[in-house]
């Protein structure tokens, strides 16, 4: 996809809205020139979840030489890079995290004199396929699923987006990982109930699969508090099987509410994005679907369905290009819905 005529337009995105601190430099035709991503993951295991003080001290600690390695893994003067623009993750996110990614974005464009855009996080994931194929088969239902947001949207091409609907409560990844918690696994939870439900049978126990009415919307923290209840019930039950029930029940609300969403509208392509998307269940799921219904399948790697920046700054080109810059007095929004982007 081409956004720019003329010179090749080259973007600095940043991202630290959470646990990453990632820099990357991409081109507009989505070429990735460097990706770097450092987690502060290892700091926050012991407490089962991301402690949003320490992520924030851990940005300051790592973004000057993220942001620098990024520059020279792209062969650029990290002094003075010939860019064209820097873009960052302005929400949502933790406030503290959020806000160390968009002041080093704005001193960097202040500095080098480069116009800056700030970038929602979620729009970000939605770039996050079109890193890794030339296009996507328009229009394309995403299901958006990671450790804070749990979506299903309808995209018409890039940037325009409907969101279909949203979980209520808890999202996807964050009832994994509140689920590992209680079965005493270690923090991310989702790979490792992931790895664990290959070996259990998904029948152990009978858990609710919530549909909350004929709309889009999601809901996790039922089935949630259902795991808590069947396992003080029935302790026998080995964790593979545990993890292997709430694998299923949860994996099915959202494929039937995908599949719904694919009876109402008509599409050419299907996607997952975010950090739940690695779920092999999910992934099989989704392919299924695809066959069924006849769309192209978009499932990008790990490293693109995680937090990273590339994806930033894929968005941030666009933004670029039809939006335009940001202003420099631009805040931080920690609560920035996907719907409230246009
Ligand atoms: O997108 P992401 O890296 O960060 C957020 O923006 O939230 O997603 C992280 C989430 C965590 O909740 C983690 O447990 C979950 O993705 N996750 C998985 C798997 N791999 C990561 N959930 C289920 N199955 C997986 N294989
Ligand atoms: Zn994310």
């Amino acid at each position: 996809m081409r956004l720019y005529a003329g010179t090749v337009a080259l973007v600095l995105g940043i991202e630290t809205s959470c646990d990453e601190t990632a820099a990357a430099v991409v081109d507009e035709e989505f070429h990735i020139h460097s990706s770097v991503v450092e987690s502060s993951i290892n700091l926050h295991r012991a407490f089962g979840g991301v402690v949003p003080e320490l992520a924030g001290r851990a940005h300051v600690a790592t973004i000057a030489p993220v942001v620098r390695r990024a520059l020279e893994d792209a062969g650029l003067d990290s002094s003075a890079p010939a860019l064209t623009g820097i873009a960052v993750t302005s929400g949502p996110g933790l406030i503290g995290s959020l806000l160390v990614g968009l002041s080093t974005a704005k001193a960097l464009a202040l500095a080098w004199d480069l116009p800056f855009v700030g970038v929602n996080h979620l729009e970000g994931h939605l770039f996050a396929p079109l890193l890794e194929t030339n296009e996507l088969a328009w229009p394309v239902m995403t299901l958006l699923v990671s450790g804070g947001h749990s979506l299903i949207v309808l995209q018409r091409g890039p940037g325009q987006h409907e969101v279909l609907g949203e979980t209520i409560d808890d999202a996807a990844g964050e009832a994994y990982d509140k689920v590992a918690r209680w079965l005493g696994l270690a923090y991310p939870g989702g790979p490792e109930i992931d790895r664990l439900a290959q070996e259990g049978s998904p029948d152990a126990l009978t858990l609710p699969v919530s549909m909350i009415g004929e709309d889009f919307d999601l809901s996790f923290s039922g089935l949630k508090t259902a795991v808590v209840r069947a396992t003080q019930l029935r302790p026998d039950v080995a964790v593979a099987d545990v993890a292997a029930s709430f694998q299923g029940a949860l994996c099915e609300q959202l494929l039937r509410k995908l599949r719904q969403a694919l009876e109402r509208y008509e599409v050419e392509g299907v996607a997952l994005a975010g950090g739940v998307a690695a779920n092999s269940m999910l992934r099989g799921g989704v392919r299924q679907l695809a066959r069924e219904f006849g769309l192209v399948a978009h499932l990008p790697t790990l490293a693109m369905c995680t937090d990273n920046a590339a994806m930033i700054a894929a968005a941030g080109l666009y933004r670029l290009a039809t939006s335009g810059p940001s202003e420099l007095d631009l805040s931080a929004r920690p609560n920035w819905r996907l719907a409230e982007v246009s």
